[in-house]
């Protein structure tokens, strides 16, 4: 997977760029990110990417030419690849009025192979990117960030793990909280014993059908306690509905 991202800030990127599971990926040559500074594709000598707002109002907003060129000259590029590559290029504006992130759209993304994501700054964007350039819009929740960047980064982790050989075992992203809609079920590592708190037996029977029981019953339960609205979409049995019944009732 290629990703490109246009931001005011690129060095923002650097760290959690060059760090663990995301390091690995690139020198694995899973994924490779290209920055662009929407700076360099503004043609005055003070390199302006913002503008007063028409109509009038606080702030400065992102002027569209330099976002429309930068999508371009990354379009022109593509044209170059050969044709069987070329599937959907999603073009994704990061901004609080997009639809909210989650793990379905996490695993929607992680089938492109190629990613245009667009980090808003200041009060927002020419409304003439939204409605002429991007194919989607994305936020991360329903709160303000002071601009895409955060939110980019939030987006990239989420996708680039699911990526096959991006984690050490397929099984790890299989069972994270979100991946069956559910959230997880409690872990525990050693010692079995730390202040006289124990480990469930049941984890330690080496009976796996119970442990595979108990884990999904305690995932259930977790996901009830903590966020019941996740369970309207979860995929339950009709025997785990029963149990959610029974939970609800007690
Ligand atoms: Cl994608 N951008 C900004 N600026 N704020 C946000 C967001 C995005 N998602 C949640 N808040």
């Amino acid at each position: 997977m290629h990703i490109d991202i246009l931001t005011l800030f690129p060095h923002m990127f650097d760290s959690p760029f060059s760090t663990g599971i995301f390091k690995r990926a690139i020198d694995r040559k899973l994924v490779s990110v290209s920055l662009h500074n929407i700076r360099d594709y503004t043609h005055d000598k003070h390199h302006t990417a913002d503008d007063y707002v028409y109509g009038g109002g606080a702030g400065m907003i992102l002027k569209p030419e330099p976002i429309f060129e930068a999508v371009e000259s990354i379009k022109s590029q593509i044209k170059q690849e050969p044709p069987d590559q070329l599937g959907r290029l999603p073009v994704i504006l990061l901004t609080p009025q997009g639809r909210l992130f989650r793990q379905e759209i996490a695993y929607e993304l992680s089938k492109d192979n190629h990613l245009i994501l667009i980090c808003g700054r200041y009060e927002g964007v020419d409304e003439r990117v939204r409605e002429h350039l991007v194919t989607d819009e994305i936020s991360i929740g329903d709160y303000v960030l002071s601009g895409g960047e955060l939110a980019a980064m939030v987006i990239v982790d989420a996708v680039v793990r699911l990526l096959p050989g991006v984690l050490g075992s397929e099984a790890s992203a299989a069972d994270d909280s979100h991946a069956a809609g559910l959230l997880e079920y409690p872990q525990y590592t050693r010692p079995e014993v730390y202040r006289e708190w124990v480990v469930p037996q049941v984890l330690l029977s080496g009976n796996h059908a119970q442990i595979a029981k108990w884990r999904r019953e305690q995932a259930i339960g977790r996901t009830l306690e903590r966020r019941p609205e996740l369970l309207d979409r979860a995929k339950l049995s009709p025997e785990e509905r029963q149990l959610v019944g029974r939970l609800e009732q007690s």
